[in-house]
């Protein structure tokens, strides 16, 4: 179950990006999002900027969250997992939490396009909670998953695989260059490799960014102004 959990992190979802293995339409853009549950930033980008636009842009777009930021992590003397996250405890709560539900819903019998969605939905739903701490299993519920995701998830949640979990996505986060310590977070990826401008460029708008790389064909979202959030700098 640890392995299968674990390998589609790095398996499954980190299928190259080649047409529509992972995307319906071409072409397919890599959004991974390194934040962190409880920082404000990272909400906004979600709630602001993703989520809006993610409808219309679905099928161009194979996104990934690693909820993990400048955390860290070691074994203790009794070979558990002890984590340490930036806004203390509840964030490393939360940033399982998420980390279990996005699995949970990875692994289900859905289809290829439900999970992609599904994660993105309730990824977004938790972030714009007034309580990401406690957010995904009523997230989970209003979203109609299955009881059975709902059990896994808080299984995970409640075992030492969410810690793995945590861990696994830590690994993943300290992989990336520069070091989110340079980036800060959130740190939002374009198509595998860092860049400010990317970055920035899908802070500002994401979907003007994602709009900008398709060159044939522009879904009717790309010729409307604004994803219809007043961006207050
Ligand atoms: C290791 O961590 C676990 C869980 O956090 C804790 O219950 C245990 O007491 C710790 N053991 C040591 C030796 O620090
Ligand atoms: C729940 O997890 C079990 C393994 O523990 C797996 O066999 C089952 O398919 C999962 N169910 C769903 C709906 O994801
Ligand atoms: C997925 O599993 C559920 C039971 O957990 C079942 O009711 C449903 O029909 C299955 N769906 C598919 C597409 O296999």
């Amino acid at each position: 179950m640890m392995r299968y959990a674990i390998s589609t992190i790095f398996g499954l979802l980190s299928v190259s990006c080649s047409g529509s293995d992972v995307c319906k339409s071409s072409p397919c853009i890599g959004v991974d999002v390194y934040y962190v549950s409880l920082c404000p930033y990272s909400a906004k980008f979600i709630k602001d900027q993703l989520m809006p636009s993610y409808p219309d842009l679905k099928n161009y777009l194979d996104v990934k969250f690693i909820p993990y930021g400048k955390a860290k992590y070691k074994m203790n003397g009794s070979n558990k997992y002890e984590f340490e996250c930036q806004h203390g405890p509840n964030e490393c709560i939360a940033n399982k939490a998420q980390i279990c539900g996005y699995e949970a819903i990875l692994n289900s019998n859905k289809t290829f396009e439900d999970k992609k969605s599904s994660a993105v939905e309730l990824v977004g739903c938790a972030m714009s909670s007034a309580n990401p701490v406690t957010a995904v299993p009523g997230c989970a519920k209003s979203m109609g998953l299955s009881a059975e995701i709902r059990k896994n998830m808080t299984d995970c949640m409640n075992s030492e695989m969410g810690d793995r979990l945590l861990a696994a996505y830590g690994d993943k986060t300290y992989a990336l260059t520069p070091t989110v310590q340079a980036t800060g977070i959130p740190a939002v990826v374009i198509d595998h490799v860092y860049s400010p401008e990317n970055h920035n460029a899908a802070i500002d708008n994401f979907k003007n960014l994602i709009c900008n790389r398709i060159s044939e064909g522009k879904p009717t979202i790309c010729s409307k102004e604004s994803n219809g959030i007043i961006n207050v700098q």
